[in-house]
Parts: C-alpha cells; sequence; structure tokens
C-alpha cells in the first residue's frame, strides 16, 4: 500500500474513532489507559498544564522532551543529536501518532530513560498525552 494512501486511512480511522467507541489504538484509548494505570497508583488523570511543564523542563538529564521534539509539537521536530527530521508529535498533526501500541511503548520507554534516566509514570505519559491531545 502506498504511503499517502496509507496516512489516509489512519487519518479517517482517527476520525471514526474520534466519533465512536474506541476500539482501535487511539490518541483517546491510550489516555484512558494511562488515567486508568495513574487513577489506580492513586494519583489524578492526565492534566495538560502539567504535561506542557514536563515535556519542556529537564529532569536531571540534559535533555528535555522538547529537545527533539520541539517546545509546541505541532511541528517537525529535529533530533538533538542526528539532526533527524521528527514528525509532529501532536495528533491533530499527525494522524499516525498514538495509533501503535508497541511504537507508543518502545519509544516511552526510550526517551523517558534518555530524559528522566528511568521509566516515565502513568501519570506523567497521561500528562504529556493530555497536553499533546489539547494542541489543535
Ligand atoms: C534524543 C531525542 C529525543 C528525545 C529527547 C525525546 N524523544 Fe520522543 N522520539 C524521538 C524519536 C527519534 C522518535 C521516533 C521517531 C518518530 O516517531 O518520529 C520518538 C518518538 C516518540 C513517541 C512515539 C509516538 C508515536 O506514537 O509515534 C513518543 C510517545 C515520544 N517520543 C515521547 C517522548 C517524551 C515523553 C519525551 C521526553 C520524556 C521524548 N519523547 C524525548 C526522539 C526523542
Amino acid at each position: 500500500m502506498n504511503w499517502m494512501r496509507w496516512v489516509a486511512m489512519t487519518g479517517l480511522w482517527a476520525v471514526l474513532i474520534g466519533s465512536g467507541g474506541a476500539m482501535a489504538d487511539s490518541p483517546a484509548s491510550f489516555l484512558e489507559t494511562f488515567n486508568a494505570e495513574a487513577r489506580s497508583a492513586g494519583e489524578g488523570p492526565g492534566n495538560p498544564a502539567r504535561g506542557q511543564e514536563f515535556f519542556n523542563k529537564t529532569h536531571g538529564n540534559e535533555w528535555k522532551c522538547a529537545a527533539c521534539h520541539g517546545a509546541v509539537p505541532t511541528g517537525k521536530g529535529e533530533h538533538a543529536v542526528t539532526h533527524k527530521v521528527i514528525e509532529p508529535m501532536a495528533p491533530a498533526f499527525n494522524p499516525q501518532r498514538f495509533t501503535d501500541a508497541a511504537k507508543v511503548e518502545k519509544w516511552f520507554r526510550r526517551n523517558c530513560k534518555d530524559v528522566l534516566a528511568r521509566e516515565c509514570t502513568a501519570r506523567e505519559k497521561a500528562d504529556v498525552l493530555a497536553w499533546l491531545i489539547s494542541l489543535k
């Protein structure tokens, strides 16, 4: 399948899921999962303002999330080391984001380890995702 067609189809899915039940992996379904995990750890649901702050500050190491993804990731980012272009993170600007559990898990794990020297908690992931979803 060619790339444009795939993007168009995933975009269509995002619309369908947004307007109906969340059967497939979508930004909303990941947020629901992270919120539920955060709640069972005794913490509140994701908060966009907290997510923005988290994304834009360092956590002991040299990098912040924004170093590669940009301060407001509605546009393209650039890898801090390789300078490779990184497509926008906000789902409204990139319908491929948060549609693939393997990808979401892999990159949260890797990037959180780089930035925080540990994995992110469910609440931290909920905060970041709540913020990314709020960017229109
Ligand atoms: C050193 C550069 C770098 C830093 C710092 C970084 N990322 Fe990433 N991130 C990447 C790259 C590279 C990818 C994979 C390429 C892509 O998906 O465009 C990625 C992908 C992701 C994805 C996958 C989303 C999806 O569904 O496609 C998530 C989630 C993510 N990053 C979150 C974060 C968070 C949260 C932080 C801060 C804790 C962070 N990143 C910091 C480089 C970085």
